[in-house]
This record gives C-alpha cells, sequence and structure tokens, in this order.
C-alpha cells in the first residue's frame, strides 16, 4: 500500500511497539473504555482522501435504499417474539432510516478505500487495540460498505452487531448528519430497556455527540452503545465507509440480512452463483 494513504506523521502505525506507539495504544484504549468510541482526526493524508472520496462519489449511485424504518435492534431480528409488550417498548419501537448502501462486491479492488481495508497496518493497528487477532469480516457483501445520506439521510437509534465498528468519514455534510450516542448503555448481561426508551422518547441526558470532519476514522463500540445519525441537511451527501473488521476468522453475515440491505441483486447472484458458502 501507498504508505501515504494513511497520516503516519500523526499516527504511529507504522511503530506500534516504540515507546509513543505502546503510549498511542494506551490512549486508544483508555479511550474505548471510557467513551465507547475513539477518533483519530486527519487519519488519511489530505491527497489521498481527495482520490478516496471521489472515488466513492464514483460508484454512490450504485449504493441501495434498504430498509426505511427500523427497530434499536435491528440485527436481532427475533428478540422480543412472542412477548406480550406495550407499544413504548423499545423492542416495539421503529425509527425512520434514510441511508443508502454500496455493498462490498461494488467497491472496485484497486480503490484506495479497499487497499486501506485490507492493508497489514490497519489490520495490525485493530489487532493492537483489541489485543486479539483481528480478520477482515469475510461476507461478499457486507465486509465494507459506502453508506450514502443525500438531504434529509438520518439513521434511526439502534446497536450494531459487531462490537469494534470502524468508520471513515469521506465526506461530510454541509449541515446535520451528526453522530449521537450513549455508551454502554446496554451489556451482555443487562438490556436496560428502561434507558433505552428514555432515549428514544427524547429524554435521557447522556447523549454524547460527536461532529467528524472528512478524513477521521472512528473506532466505536456500537453494539453496547446506542446510537444515531440525525438528519443531513444542504445538498452535500455524507458519505463514510464501515470498514468490517472481527477478531474471528471466519465472520460473515446472514444471506437475509444481505438482501435486505443491499437489494434483490443479492438474491439473484446467491441464486445462480453463490458466493456464500454452502
Ligand atoms: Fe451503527
Amino acid at each position: 500500500m501507498r504508505a501515504s494513504i494513511i497520516n503516519l506523521e500523526r499516527y504511529p502505525l507504522e511503530n506500534l511497539s516504540s515507546a509513543r506507539g505502546r503510549e498511542w495504544l494506551d490512549e486508544v484504549r483508555d479511550n474505548l473504555e471510557q467513551d465507547g468510541s475513539c477518533l483519530f482526526p486527519e487519519f488519511i493524508d489530505p491527497e489521498a482522501l481527495e482520490q478516496m472520496a471521489s472515488q466513492a462519489r464514483s460508484i454512490a449511485h450504485l449504493a441501495h435504499p434498504g430498509p426505511i424504518e427500523a427497530s434499536p435492534y435491528f440485527f436481532n431480528y427475533r428478540l422480543g417474539e412472542g412477548e406480550d409488550l406495550p407499544a413504548s417498548h423499545p423492542l416495539r419501537r421503529k425509527g425512520k432510516r434514510n441511508l443508502a448502501q454500496v455493498a462490498a462486491d461494488l467497491i472496485p479492488e484497486e480503490f484506495l478505500l479497499s487497499r486501506l481495508y485490507r492493508s497489514e497496518l490497519m489490520l495490525d493497528f485493530l489487532g493492537a487495540v483489541t489485543g486479539l487477532p483481528v480478520y477482515l469480516n469475510q461476507d461478499p457483501y457486507q465486509s465494507l460498505n459506502i453508506s450514502v445520506m443525500g438531504t434529509g439521510g438520518c439513521q434511526q437509534w439502534h446497536f450494531d452487531s459487531g462490537n469494534l465498528v470502524t468508520t471513515l468519514l469521506l465526506q461530510a455534510p454541509e449541515s446535520g448528519g451528526v453522530f449521537e450516542y450513549v455508551p454502554a448503555i446496554r451489556s451482555e448481561e443487562n438490556e436496560n430497556f428502561e434507558a433505552v426508551e428514555s432515549v428514544l422518547d427524547g429524554l435521557h441526558d447522556g447523549v454524547l455527540q460527536n461532529r467528524l470532519q472528512a478524513g477521521t476514522l472512528s473506532l466505536f463500540r456500537g453494539h453496547y452503545s446506542l446510537h444515531r445519525v440525525t438528519p443531513v441537511a444542504g445538498k452535500r451527501q455524507r458519505i463514510q465507509a464501515i470498514l468490517g473488521y472481527s477478531t474471528r476468522p471466519d465472520l460473515y453475515g446472514s444471506i437475509e440480512s444481505s438482501i435486505l440491505h443491499y437489494g434483490p441483486r443479492v438474491a439473484e447472484i446467491e441464486a445462480h452463483a453463490p458466493r456464500y458458502p454452502a
């Protein structure tokens, strides 16, 4: 990889075991522990960012809109099934979702974004942060995505399936499109539905905001932290890459989820020349 995709003057990804590298990694882990997120402004070299954003814009029309509303538990379709819950319960709530995503198989391998995603520097960096070997998500559609939001684009309050979500903002909107979150609102032991409900009702006082600049990489504990993107205003699209990494070497998403997010063409491909393992 062209060394200059990442701003290596600011971030010691090449020297993680040096004194400076180790100190920096400690800070990253502390941030993740305390805030559930860690931001890396100017993570991408300015020239590379320009090229990366323009490549992303060139395929933005391939983005599929997906569902227009979704529950906070988006990826956990069966949670609460068959239970007698009031309409106000988070498991019964749906929020407005207005975004489109370019699936991984439509992002050319030679794009700078693809090269960044697959680079040893990123795998080593995330491995050092988590203390575990880190692999690329193997899903043919979900591994690397470009999320595109036009005017009014937004994402409902939700939890992610993975717990170390890596995103890179390629193009910031003129205004709006703010990332809001409540760190560690739930845990493995406690879904904390009451607190989730108060966030959905706009009554929770622990909502934090990240106003991201283009070129900012963000690590986020999205499985335990409820989060959303507020509506985008203005003509410029909000374009964000989602880099799927996992501590499992063989992580695939579900075909149902891929069809839902990337459209009927996925069902078509899987019917004739399946890319998912049998
Ligand atoms: Fe998310």
